[in-house]
Formats: C-alpha cells, structure tokens, sequence
C-alpha cells in the first residue's frame, strides 16, 4: 500500500483549512497543511488516509510513541476517577510520583525537589524565579541562539527576532546575552576559550555577584541544534559554583532519553543546579517541570510557586506512562542506535553535496547545516520531504538547518524511508 493516498494537502485538509482561516488566528501557523486523525509510531494519519512518516515527534514530544499504549492506559485510568482538583488546593498521589522520579532522574547525586507547571516556558520562568528568590541575585545570562519560549520573558531569554519577539517588545530587563560555543560557525574555539569569551562579557559587562543564574540549553534546539565544543558546559559550570551563580540546564527539548541519555548534561557529567523539562516527560500532554538542588527549590516562600493546572492529574499520569516506557523499552538505547544509524548515512550524504556544511547532534536530535546562512535551501528541502509525505522540521538562527527528532520507538523501515527521502530532496536541490 503506498503512504499517499491524494495530492498533498487532500481534500479534506483542504476543507479544514478554509474553515481554519475563518477561525483560527493567523499568527499561530503550521509547518504543513495537513490535519491529522490519528497516528502510530512513527507515522501520522491524516484526514484524508495519507500516511506520513514523522521524523519530528511534535517538536520533540512523543518519543515513546504516538500513543504510547502506557500513556493512553494511565490516561483513561486517571480520568474516569477524576480530571482536576488543583495541585495547590487538595493534592494527590501522582503529583507526588512524578516529582520523586525526576529527583531520581536529573543529573547528580545531591537531594533534589520539583515543582510542576504547564509547558516549557512557564518551567523557565519559574526557574528563573527560584534562582532570583535564592540567590538574592538579578542578573540572567543567556546565550546567542537560544530559544526559551514564547511568554514575556522567555522572549527576552530567547534570541531570535522573528518570528518570536518582532512587535512584541519590550522585554523583560536583566536579561545579558553572551555568545554561544558553535564549532561550525566560530572559528574552531575549543570549549573553554569559548566558556572564556562569555565568561568575560559577563564579568566586564554584568558583574559576576550579579548573576542569578546563567541559563543554557546543554544542545541548543530551535536555535540550530548546536553541541557546544568539549568543555565548553564544564567550564561555565565551574565559573558558576566559584562565583556562586546558579547553573540551569534547559532540557526542554534535550530531556528525556532523546539525545541517547536520560538527559544531555549526563554527556558532559554536568550536574546543573536547575533543570528545566517538559515535552517529551508526558507523551504528548501538557506538562513541564523545574528540578533542582533542594535548598535552592525549598528557598521560595509557600505560595510562591504553581498555578492552577501545574502537575494537572491527568497529566502526571501519562507522565509516568511515559517514564515507564522509557525504562521498559530502553528508550535511551533506542535514541542511540537511531544516532548509529542515521549519522553514517548523513556524513556519507554531506560527502556528495558542497551544499552541507555540517552533520550533528546526539542520539535522535540530529541537524543537517547547509552552507549557506539563509533558509533558502532548508526551506526547499523541507518542502520537497513534506510533499513526498515526510515530516521534517527546520531551525537556527538562519533557518538554515534540517533538523530530525524521530519517535525512538520507529520503526527501522519507516525510519530507512524517512532518511532515502530526506537524501533524495537534498540531493534534488541546486545552489
Ligand atoms: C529548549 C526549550 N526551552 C523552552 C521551550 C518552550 O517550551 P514550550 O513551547 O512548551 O513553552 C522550548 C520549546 O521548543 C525549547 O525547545
């Protein structure tokens, strides 16, 4: 049976997506026009029959399937016996055992606590909260091409101008930017005198007692899937415990057996001491977490921390869905032989095209970076895979980059197909 029914988008998407223009508001977009109905690991149904193959997870999201059947069981568990009570008013068992699995997860060895939240960019923010609360301190270091959300002052924490902050000024104060360790794009610094320019910039320009915390993405993830330089984590890790800042890793999109480890700080043996997660923890419902070293999290006065569906029921359940998938099927592992398979065949592709300028990333958060700092090609690229029925998802700060986040519970064969796709429309694209 071939994957594609219709011409892309079919006619059902393409009533959709009339009835969507009349409804939806035009600044919340979509990558392909495509409206789904269902999905199986590594594929999405869409409305009308055509089966995609998702080599993007919903950003990083669904990496234990799509559903996982542990998720969709403890989600239909849960609901039937209650959908809410709100954390901070009555609370409950499964809050509880998602907060002690990720104190057991994050990286080091230290007592460690969790707070709960909704999404990505309120964990930041509240990270943000407790480092200030904790520290006494102001100041955030931040970094080029790093990406942290949507909401006030997650703008202010990102980088990119568009399409995240353009006309959505002003920002939050006390946010400093510093540059990032990038070994395509900055000349060959090894990661401590990478970690030595920042360190620099903040201690001329901030004031080393000021910092609060220096918040990093341990491989930056819309901002171009960038693995800083050997060294580079380490050395603002040691700068941050000297000068008594806080390190907190932004694992929001690295976290949770994607890059072929629990976490990505595990790589480097980095023991931050703020995590922040979300996407991939819950298989696909809204939930997000800081965790982190337990003075620092019991630092904040009661009250001051949650939210009125932060650590939602329902959602720490299929949370702990996903977790067990995550240790059942040695999803880590999973993450790595997607790297062993899919980077060999990336490198021997950037051999027959001048076009490609890097290969990178770890386990199943790999990039392709084309040469040339525009979205030209990318966006061609993209296009190309999207018309043949294959989701792929482009970043950096110049959209210049193929980016591939894979379930890890693919399929070998649909996974093969993705790549020869993905390999053609390259090969396919002229300068
Ligand atoms: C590293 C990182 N931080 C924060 C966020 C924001 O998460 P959310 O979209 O759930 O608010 C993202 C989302 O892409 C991310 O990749």
């Amino acid at each position: 049976m071939t994957r594609l029914r219709t011409e892309l988008p079919g006619p059902r998407s393409l009533e959709l997506a009339a009835r969507r223009s009349g409804a939806v508001a035009s600044g919340v977009g979509s990558t392909l026009p495509l409206y789904i109905e269902s999905a199986e690991d590594g594929l999405l149904v869409d409305v009308d029959g055509n089966r995609l193959i998702d080599l993007g997870s919903g950003i990083a999201v669904t990496s234990v399937g799509n559903p996982a059947p542990a998720v969709a069981e403890a989600v239909h568990e849960q609901i039937d016996r209650f959908s809410h009570t709100c954390f901070m008013i009555t609370p409950y068992e499964g809050y509880v055992e998602v907060c002690e699995q990720l104190n057991e997860l994050a990286p080091g060895d230290h007592a460690k606590k969790t707070a709960l939240f909704n999404s990505g960019a309120e964990a930041v923010e509240n990270a943000v909260k407790i480092a200030r609360h904790a520290t006494g301190r102001t100041a955030v270091v931040v970094f080029d091409h790093a990406y942290h959300g949507r909401t006030n002052l997650t703008m202010a924490l990102t980088s990119k101008n568009m399409p995240y902050k353009q006309g959505f000024g002003p920002f939050a104060p006390e946010v400093y930017r510093v540059p990032m360790s990038y070994p395509y794009r900055d000349g060959g610094l090894t990661g401590p005198e990478a970690a030595a320019r920042a360190i620099d910039l903040v201690e001329k320009q901030v004031g080393a007692d000021n910092v609060a915390c220096v918040l990093i993405e341990p491989i930056q993830g819309e901002g171009g899937f960038v693995v800083p330089a050997d060294g580079f984590l380490g050395a603002l890790s040691a700068w941050c415990a000297e000068k008594g800042a806080l390190l907190v890793a932004d694992e929001i999109q690295t976290g949770f057996c994607r890059t072929g480890s629990w976490f990505a700080s595990d790589h480097e043996g980095l023991v931050p001491d703020l995590v922040t997660t979300a996407k991939g923890i819950a298989g696909g419902l809204p939930l997000a977490a800081v965790t982190g070293r337990a003075e620092l999290m019991d630092a904040v006065h009661v009250g001051g921390l949650g939210g009125t569906y932060g650590g939602n029921p329902v959602a720490c359940a299929a949370a702990l869905g996903a977790l067990r998938t995550m240790r059942e099927k040695d999803l880590s592992g999973a993450a790595r032989a997607i790297e062993n398979t899919v980077l060999p065949r990336l490198r021997a592709l950037a051999e027959k095209t001048d076009l490609i300028g890097d290969v990178r990333g770890r386990g199943a958060m790999l990039a392709v970076e084309f040469t040339e700092p525009t979205p030209d090609v990318a966006g061609r690229v993209a296009k190309a895979c999207h018309a043949a029925g294959v989701v792929v998802l482009t970043c950096g700060t110049y959209g210049n980059v193929i980016r591939l986040l894979p379930p890890l519970v693919i399929p070998d064969d649909l996974l093969a197909e993705g790549l020869d796709i993905l390999e053609q429309a390259i090969l396919g694209v002229t300068k």
